[in-house]
């Protein structure tokens, strides 16, 4: 009698892995910070979010066999960065937007000195749980994840590409130049998170570091090229934030740059391209990963 591999499900594997998520995440946000602020930052994590960047550390973490415990800290701290940069995105300085996740955004309900603030201590709380104090991650872990997470949040990744978000206004880039914005403010915190729980890790093949870094690079600018398309197809009472706003705000993005239709098929070849990088990985088991970066093109909010 042949064994049959029991089917991949996706919706599943994401339920179960979305409450560990969120139970992580309630036990550690804001523990200990003085009320004022455990309050903003609570409120700016829990409750809301599709999760996407954990579920692609966990799924890493799990492609690679390595343990849950520094998967689960991977996926919380990619997580935390990505909250305090929705915090600071939708400041009157940057964004100036009021919704987010279906809620008032942070700066509208706890005034924009304590979403600042905020956002400052969950960066900072992010490194905390890469660090925890019992040593129940090696050392040399440690520092990996941190300064996989560091590059992806700073002046080469997020902030970079925020500031040069900040400094396009009104301007028509052209493709390589809104490719080089979009991978640093959005692709490069999704590829942290498929190469840290990938580092979770004792070691890896060159091979299989190449191929998912490379296949979380092309994942990367595909989240934000259909982040532009929804910006124009979806309304706000299913994307949780305020529709329309690239244009009202004259940003460059895929859609003012390409068209719709343009924009929709690269989100749909960069999917293609992952794929095939993914292939090349040498793994045993990559059908979450996969499912995942369908789910980032195919999402409707
Ligand atoms: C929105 O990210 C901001 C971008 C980087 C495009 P998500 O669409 O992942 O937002 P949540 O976490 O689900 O709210
Ligand atoms: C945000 O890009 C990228 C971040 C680093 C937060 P957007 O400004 O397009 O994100 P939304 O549309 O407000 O979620
Ligand atoms: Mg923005
Ligand atoms: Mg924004
Ligand atoms: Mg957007």
């Amino acid at each position: 009698m042949s064994l049959t591999p029991l089917a991949f499900e996706a919706a599943a594997w994401c339920a179960e892995r979305l409450d560990e998520v969120e139970l992580a995440l309630s036990q550690w946000v804001g523990v200990g910070a003085p009320e004022s602020l455990a309050a903003p930052m609570r409120y700016a994590v829990l409750g809301g979010g599709k999760r996407i960047r954990a579920l692609l550390a966990m799924a890493a973490q799990e492609a690679v066999q390595a343990p849950r415990e520094a998967g689960l800290r991977a996926a919380c701290a990619v997580e935390l960065i990505h909250a305090y940069s929705l915090v600071h995105d939708d400041m009157p300085c940057m964004d100036n937007d009021v919704l987010r996740r279906g809620k008032p955004t942070v700066h509208v309900q706890f005034g924009e000195a304590n979403a600042l603030l905020a956002g400052d201590a969950l960066q900072a709380q992010a490194f905390e749980l890469l660090t925890p104090q019992d040593n129940s991650l090696p050392p040399v872990q440690q520092a990996q994840l941190c300064g996989l997470l560091a590059r992806a949040a700073g002046a080469g990744g997020m902030a970079g590409g925020q500031a040069i978000d900040l400094a396009s206004v009104g301007l028509a880039l052209d493709e390589p130049q809104l490719r080089h914005m979009h991978r640093l403010k959005t692709g490069a915190l999704l590829q942290a998170s498929v190469l840290m729980g990938a580092a979770c890790a004792p070691s890896l093949k060159a091979q299989t570091v190449a191929a998912l870094t490379a296949f979380a690079d092309a994942l990367g600018l595909a989240f934000q090229v259909v982040d532009d398309v929804l910006d124009v197809t979806a309304d706000a009472a299913t994307l949780g934030k305020t529709a329309g706003k690239d244009a009202a705000n004259d940003k460059p993005t895929y859609v003012s740059l390409l068209g719709l239709a343009k924009a929709q098929a690269l989100a749909h070849s960069l999917l293609e391209q992952a794929m095939a990088a993914l292939a090349e990985s040498d793994l045993p088991d990559t059908r979450a990963l996969a499912a995942l970066a369908e789910r980032v093109v195919q999402r409707t909010s």
